[in-house]
């Protein structure tokens, strides 16, 4: 078949996007999934819809995702009949020319714009025939950055219908250890909050959101065309080693440095702020309010200055001085007294707040100069590289500008250039309601710090990003990444020398780099090499620019990064319109949006308990109440041991499993010849108060009440021997419908109706939605959801169910949805006995696979009873007639 060529790039404008909204009735998303996963603070996503045309003639289909500004997209496909339409990132100019030549015969061209502060709104279109299917499939990878102590995954889901099978998975991969996790953003809260599980064990985390499809319409910020929202996975990483984490892969490294246990360097601070006209209203009040906030948050030991400038300078005091009560109290009376007035003269007032600075050295602080306005410059020098070229010479390295542009009057670029040309960094403060905690939010992140003329010295690399720093501060984090010459070890030394007050620290680590396999290592270099190509590209003159151009160019196109030098062409069938897209160039260092607003309460899943290593103890005492269940259920459904199978001779010969004690966490496997000790299957419950959670072993050919409530009842048969799970799990729903799963197939029953299936598909019984995926079969009942994972371990296939979607009426039942138990450690240091309902019990530490995550790690766990951990007899759970 022949096509036309027609491109995807990414544009840059910041108009208002007329969405059209599909009609449901034209063309139905049916599936939509998104999959991303981190791995040394570098997320990749992957965003995959899954369309049909409804209708009896062709259509035009629309895709649009949003994703975070700092991203860059790295893929994207579409499949459309059996084929497969691969993007390739082209030079814009090329690209540029196709588009010229599109439009000229009038085709329309698809966009890529910012969306409020963080995202950025991917868009294209494609006609599908009658009755045919489209896949998008768009990548994007970023660069997670530590800001105040965390790091934030920003995952935006809005895809325009109510989904059937609409998911959210992300899993999280940190060698230096999980310190934390938690879920928050406008997702998070209320009606959608049981449908996120979040699972955190030492160096790896899960988050699933699966809501249903009755959910996604009635949700907060959801309506009749399904989810908008953001889930945010905020987390941080032990810090063990000064020197940080090192790894490398392939003959490249990456180096997170962001030391911990250091004590903060006093610091001047210059406040250089715009009164003039155009800050009247809500921006200066906001200004007023931001600035007796931060003054409150000065430490003792600080100086400070203040000036507001309009078309003159108005000064609190000439001269920095040191933040006393007194000295605070009067600076606070002068911020409250700030009126809008007059012109804009950027110049005078940043050249003077650098004098005052230069005229206050103090040894072992750090400087910082701080300039906020809302316009361009209008009064005195006016020229924007005269202002740059004076601020630089006054400067002079000493300190770093922080350029805080209010609202989009400014000229963002000036300000970013004067910035970066000053080691510093320029940020957008959004007019909004929040704007006085934009404004806090900035001035926390540079509150405290730590070192200053941070040198990261790497012998034996090469082409290595930016290695020089002038200030290190609490809560952040200094990344470089480069080549090992020869990729030789040996020769690869890394160290850190930087000034904490008085003294030279320097950081070594001498076995400090950590081998990975992980072709992502290189990617993270060449993501931050092309970011800060395009920073120095900004600060050179014209003629000095197009060498930086070219390299960075040549990286995008290497790595197939869609940056503001490069398009994504796609080829697409032929007749098709075509759409050209540019990545936006505006808002600075990408990502530079201020503090994420969604920090609404990350309910019950920030509570969900981390699993410490083996050899920490667990805490003192336990008290347990009766809290809301959770998805994350408190009771995980792992493992039974599985015995290797070499040994195996005849029926009569089973293997017996003990768990050992704690310290190595290991199991021993003892061969007998009993014939009535069955195979034990280990399941997981949540403890409250305790770092790991209890399990407990159930043995037999056995049927289990997985899930039992008015409406739905849900139970699985575990087999005697050979297998690790269930082998069958059956499900009725009121009594019309029911369903029996097996490793192999689904059969559905719905009234008279009896269907088979084998393949990918999405089935529909009554109200019950049943999808049916490769590894994993999906089952939407009411407002429960439940995944029943197919588990492959030593050529043998069981089956595994998790809710991913809790039932809000309470009287649900079953060994899917245990209440917590109520436990107190009665000794401690070896634990060996815990109180569960004020009765003694005897625990010993073991360890199982967790079956509830695909990749089903090994998770610590105390063992005890069945019955002790249900709080009632087995039997109670034990479906009889099998
Ligand atoms: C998500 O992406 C990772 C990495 O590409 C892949 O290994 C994993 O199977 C994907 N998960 C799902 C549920 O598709
Ligand atoms: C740095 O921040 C952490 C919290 O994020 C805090 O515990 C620590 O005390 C801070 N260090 C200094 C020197 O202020
Ligand atoms: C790395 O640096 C060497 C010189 O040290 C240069 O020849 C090579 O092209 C560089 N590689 C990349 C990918 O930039
Ligand atoms: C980085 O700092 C070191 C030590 O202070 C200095 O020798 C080197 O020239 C600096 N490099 C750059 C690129 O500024
Ligand atoms: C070097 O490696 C050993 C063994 O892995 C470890 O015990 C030691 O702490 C490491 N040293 C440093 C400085 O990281
Ligand atoms: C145990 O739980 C109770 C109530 O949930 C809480 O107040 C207490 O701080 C917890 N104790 C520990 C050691 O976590
Ligand atoms: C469960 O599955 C096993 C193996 O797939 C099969 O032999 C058995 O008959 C099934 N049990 C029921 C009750 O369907
Ligand atoms: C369900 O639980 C809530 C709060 O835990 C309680 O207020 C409500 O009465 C319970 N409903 C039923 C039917 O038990």
């Amino acid at each position: 078949m022949e096509r036309a060529v027609v491109q995807i790039t990414l544009f840059g404008l910041l108009l208002a996007l007329v969405t059209t909204l599909p009609n449901k009735d034209d063309w139905d998303i049916y599936s939509f999934h998104i999959n991303s996963t981190v791995t040394s603070r570098y997320a990749t996503t992957v965003v995959t819809s899954r369309v049909a045309n409804r209708m009896d003639e062709s259509k035009e289909i629309e895709f649009q995702v949003r994703i975070p500004k700092n991203a860059f997209i790295s893929k994207f496909r579409m499949f459309i009949d059996g084929e497969m339409y691969d993007g390739v990132v082209k030079a814009k100019e090329q690209a540029q020319q196709q588009y010229t030549e599109a439009v000229s015969r009038g085709q329309s061209a698809g966009i890529v714009s910012s969306v409020g502060r963080t995202l950025e709104e991917f868009k294209t279109s494609v006609t599908v025939a009658a009755h045919k299917k489209v896949t998008f499939e768009l990548t994007y990878e970023e660069l997670l950055r530590r800001r105040l102590g965390n790091y934030k995954l920003q995952i935006h889901a809005r895809p325009m219908q109510p989904v059937k099978d609409f998911k959210v998975d992300v899993y999280v991969h940190e060698q230096a250890h999980i310190n934390f996790i938690k879920v928050q953003g406008g997702l998070s809260t209320k009606a959608l909050a049981n449908a996120i599980t979040l699972t955190h064990a030492d160096k790896q985390a899960w988050v699933y959101f699966y809501p249903t499809e009755d959910q996604q319409k009635t949700c907060d910020s959801c309506g009749e065309q399904g989810m908008n929202g953001d889930l945010v996975i905020v987390y941080d990483v032990n810090r063990d080693t000064s020197l940080g984490d090192l790894k490398r892969s392939n003959g490249y490294f990456v180096h997170h440095f962001a030391p911990s246990s250091l004590t903060r360097i006093p610091k001047n601070v210059v406040f250089v702020i715009d009164q003039s006209g155009s800050m009247h209203g809500r921006k200066i009040q906001q200004t007023r309010i931001a600035l007796i906030r931060i003054l409150n948050d000065l430490a003792a030991e600080d100086f400070f200055g203040l000036i507001t400038f309009d078309s003159s300078i108005f000064y609190w005091k000439r001269r920095l001085l040191q933040a006393s009560m007194e000295n605070l109290h009067s600076a606070k009376k002068f911020a409250e007294a700030i009126t809008d007035r007059g012109a804009t003269d950027i110049n005078q007032a940043v050249l003077e707040g650098a004098r005052m600075l230069n005229a206050h050295p103090r040894e072992g602080s750090a400087s910082i100069l701080i300039l906020l306005t809302d316009g361009d410059p209008n009064s005195g020098v006016t020229n924007l590289e005269k202002i740059q070229s004076n601020v630089r010479k006054a400067i002079a390295d000493e300190f770093p500008l922080y350029c805080l542009g209010f609202g989009f009057d400014v000229n963002f670029k000036f300000l970013e250039t004067m910035s970066l040309q000053n080691n510093g960094v320029a940020r957008r403060i959004y007019e909004d309601t929040d704007a006085d905690l934009q404004l806090k939010g900035f001035y926390e992140e540079v509150a405290t710090p730590l070192l200053t003329d941070v040198a990261m010295i790497y012998m034996g690399g090469t082409n290595l990003t930016k290695t020089n720093f002038s200030q290190y501060y609490n809560g952040s984090e200094i990344v470089v990444a480069g080549q090992i010459l020869d990729n030789d070890v040996e020769t690869f030394i890394p160290q850190v020398v930087a000034i904490s007050g008085t003294r030279t620290v320097r950081f070594l680590g001498t076995n400090a780099t950590e081998t990975v396999s992980d072709d992502r290592i290189q990617r993270v270099w060449a993501y931050l090499t092309v970011k800060q190509l395009l920073e120095k590209e900004l600060q050179l003159s014209e003629a000095e620019k197009d060498k930086v151009k070219k390299e960075a160019l040549e990286l995008s196109l290497k790595y197939s990064f869609v940056t503001p030098l490069t398009s994504m062409v796609v080829t697409k069938p032929l007749g098709e319109s075509t759409d050209v897209l540019h990545k936006p160039r505006e808002g600075g260092p990408a990502g530079f949006g201020g503090p994420l607003r969604h920090t609404l309460d990350s309910l019950m899943l920030s509570s969900g308990r981390r699993f410490h290593g083996m050899s920490q103890s667990p805490p003192v005492k336990g008290v347990l109440r009766n809290i809301p269940r959770t998805p994350t259920g408190y009771l995980y459904m792992p493992a039974d041991y599985m015995p290797e199978e070499e040994e195996e001779e005849d029926e009569d010969s089973v293997f017996l499993l003990q768990a050992t004690d704690a310290a190595t966490a290991t199991t021993t496997t003892t061969t007998t010849t009993t014939t009535t000790v069955p195979l034990s299957h280990r399941f997981f419950v949540k403890a409250d108060n305790l770092s790991i959670p209890l399990c407990f072993d159930v043995s037999g050919k056995i049927r289990l009440t997985l899930l039992h409530s008015r409406e739905l009842s849900v139970s699985g048969d575990l087999d005697s021997v050979a297998n690790g799970g269930f082998t069958n799990i059956t499900i009725h729903f009121n009594t019309e419908q029911h369903i029996k799963i097996d490793t192999d197939e689904i059969i559905v029953r719905d009234g008279q109706k009896v269907t088979r299936h084998t393949g990918e598909e999405i089935i529909t019984a009554g109200s019950l939605t049943v999808i049916k995926r490769n590894t994993e079969v999906d089952v939407a009942a009411g407002d429960i959801r439940i995944v029943i994972l197919l588990h492959k371990t030593g050529g043998e296939e069981f089956l595994w169910p998790v809710i991913r979607q809790q039932s809000s009426d309470n009287n649900t039942e079953g060994i899917l949805v245990l209440k917590p138990a109520v436990v107190e450690e009665v000794q401690q240091t070896p634990l060996t006995k815990l109180k569960i309902n004020d009765q003694e019990i005897h625990v010993s530490r073991s360890s199982a696979a967790d079956y509830s995550h695909f990749l089903a790690p090994t998770l610590p766990c105390w063992l005890i009873s069945a019955e002790d951990a249900l709080q009632r007899p087995l039997d109670d759970f034990i479906v009889t007639h099998l």
